[in-house]
């Protein structure tokens, strides 16, 4: 059988709705280094095991070989500027954006509804795509509600 095409691949994937993260990590260097992910999946329970999918071709994907431990920064419905940020052109990603370093020394962006601490556990070759499997060892949650990404577009929660 021949594959989707990409248009029809992003228009079915799309119906997925999903949460919105930001993956943060240190370069070897020790800058900070930030990326938009929706692809954030539980895997295990027994033992802790997360992964998210990123493009070979991206920064990050350089950055997240290179760190043994990365943060996701579940973002909160009022941060669509800061996925957008994360996603985009910008010379400094960080500029202007709230945030702590962890006790690993690593970005925790402010007002997020939670955060998620792992270690490098594997990584796959998937495609144009690295899974990052990620055993998670520490995070804490806050009060909010999500931003959600359905569609190719932004949108939240309702209250019905
Ligand atoms: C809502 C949303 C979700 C995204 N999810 C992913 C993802 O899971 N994996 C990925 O590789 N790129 C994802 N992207 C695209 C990256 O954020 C984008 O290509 C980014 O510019 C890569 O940055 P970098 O090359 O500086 O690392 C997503 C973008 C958006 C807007």
């Amino acid at each position: 059988m021949p594959d989707v095409d990409p248009s029809q691949f992003r228009q079915l994937l799309g119906r997925y709705a999903t949460g919105v993260a930001v993956v943060t990590a240190n370069a070897p260097e020790g800058t900070p280094a930030g990326m938009t992910a929706n692809s954030l999946t539980s895997v295990s329970l027994i033992p802790p095991l997360i992964s998210i999918c990123v493009d070979q071709s991206a920064d990050m994907h350089r950055v997240l070989l290179q760190s043994e431990q990365f943060v996701l920064n579940l973002l909160a419905t009022d941060q669509e500027m800061i996925s957008r940020r994360f996603a985009g052109q910008h010379e400094s990603r960080f500029e202007g954006i709230g945030y702590h370093l962890n006790h690993q020394g690593l970005v925790v962006l402010d007002g997020i509804i939670g955060h998620i601490e792992c270690e490098r556990y594997d990584t796959h070759d998937a495609g144009d795509h690295t899974i990052f499997i990620g055993k998670v060892t520490g995070g804490a949650t806050a009060v909010g509600r999500p931003l959600l990404y359905y569609r190719g577009g932004y949108t939240e929660l309702s209250d019905k």
